[in-house]
């Protein structure tokens, strides 16, 4: 019996380990034991994934959400060396570019267990960003890189990491987004809710810490938010980072006064309702970047650059400099009208089997 030992703590990790633990369920003779860190905490940033993505419940929470990066990297990498050294698992999975990663790395490391990571070689090459130093650690620790695109192979490449340790069986996120759009099918009863019809509305989310921190940013993303708002309704589910931020600002009444439709975070089959709908999506997630190639929509990144290069090149996502206000508002203005996607070209992201392979891999080796 092979054991893994999964670290998850943060929303978008769900997502990618409800695709590989479904994975692993499937396939005999390994065992998975989760691990929830608890950076994400409220119902709607963590249960609800769990219960609506049918993950099983975590073996542990170790309940870490402290505010500060230190306090909660260092707690973490405590908490799950405990765990480990409990288990001595075979394989340690971590996913993606937060704390949570680089604690299960560290950890990892340190007892000599072998890291696999899921979506490695991502670089946005801007050593200001948290999730930049987390992935780069991370993949330097890891003994498999499971990497999403050509590009990431190429970075790793750049790195000097061995290409043996290098695996590209497509994106997670891709299986994720297949298999739960299924699941979704038609359904509207979000938009109703909501109160926006299809195809007339645009969807936004913004969360990042340079987004947030910098109320520069912070305002220009949301004045052009609310310019586009008065042509196209901007429906937002609003992450509990953004919403401090603009309640601290003092800029959270004007959101909330103006045809901007703020709702709490959703679940992942909401939102995939909400990406299906929208005209097109404004974010500054790296998820729902891909999300919204996945679901045909164009996309405008708020951010000085993207680790998804390839969707820029494709004419998909368009990437504006999150403190220039008029060039936000003109690239939203203009997207109203402009909407119309590129012809799809092969799939990038691979076939919606990454989780399957990932699997297939730690277990066999192959
Ligand atoms: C984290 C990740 C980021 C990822 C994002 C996904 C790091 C460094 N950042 O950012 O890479 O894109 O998750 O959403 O790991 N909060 C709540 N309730 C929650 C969760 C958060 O109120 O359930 C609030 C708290 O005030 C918390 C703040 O949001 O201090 C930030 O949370 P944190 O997990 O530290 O970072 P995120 O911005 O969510
Ligand atoms: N997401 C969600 N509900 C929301 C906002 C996002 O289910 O209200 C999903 C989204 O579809 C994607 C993931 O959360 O699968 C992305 O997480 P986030 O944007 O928080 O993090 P990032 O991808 O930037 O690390």
């Amino acid at each position: 019996m092979i054991q893994v030992a999964t670290i998850v703590g943060a929303r978008p990790q769900f997502v990618k380990a409800a695709v590989v633990s479904r994975a692993m369920q499937k396939r005999e003779g390994v065992e998975e034991i989760l691990i929830h860190t608890g950076q994400h905490y409220d119902q709607n940033m963590s249960d609800v994934f769990f219960d609506e993505l049918k993950i099983p419940k975590p073996d542990y929470n170790l309940n870490i959400n402290e505010k500060t990066h230190g306090a909660q990297t260092g707690k973490m990498l405590e908490a799950i060396e405990t765990v480990l050294l409990k288990h001595s698992p075979d394989w340690v999975l971590v996913y993606g570019d937060t704390n949570s990663t680089l604690a299960g790395a560290l950890a990892a490391s340190k007892l000599h267990i072998p890291i696999a990571h899921v979506e490695a070689g991502l670089r946005s090459f801007n050593r200001r960003m948290p999730e930049e130093i987390n992935r780069v650690v991370t993949d330097h620790v890891s003994d498999a890189l499971f990497t999403p695109s050509s590009d990431a192979d190429k970075n790793l490449a750049q790195e000097g990491i061995a290409s043996e340790k290098i695996f590209r069986f497509g994106d997670v996120m891709m299986d994720a987004n297949r298999f739960y759009s299924s699941l979704v099918g038609d359904e509207t009863g979000l938009l109703q809710t909501v109160g926006v019809e299809s195809g007339q509305f645009i969807l936004g989310t913004i969360h990042r810490a340079e987004s947030t921190n910098n109320v520069n940013c912070l305002k220009a993303i949301f004045r052009s938010l609310i310019d586009a708002s008065s042509q196209l309704p901007v429906v937002i589910p609003l992450h509990p980072r953004t919403k401090h931020a603009l309640q601290r600002e003092g800029l959270y009444d004007s959101v909330i006064d103006s045809s901007i439709v703020v709702i709490d975070p959703v679940g992942f089959l909401g939102m995939i309702q909400l990406e299906k709908h929208a005209r097109f999506i404004v974010t500054d997630s790296g998820g729902v970047q891909k999300e919204a190639y996945f679901q045909n929509k164009r996309c405008v990144t708020l951010r000085t650059e993207t680790e998804w290069v390839e969707l820029v090149e494709q004419g998909w996502n368009e990437v504006v400099d999150p403190s220039d206000e008029k060039e936000i508002t003109n690239t939203l203005l203009k997207t109203i009208h402009h909407y119309a996607t590129p012809q799809r070209g092969t799939n990038l992201y691979g076939e919606g089997n990454a989780g399957e392979k990932i699997v297939a891999h730690i277990s066999t080796g192959v």
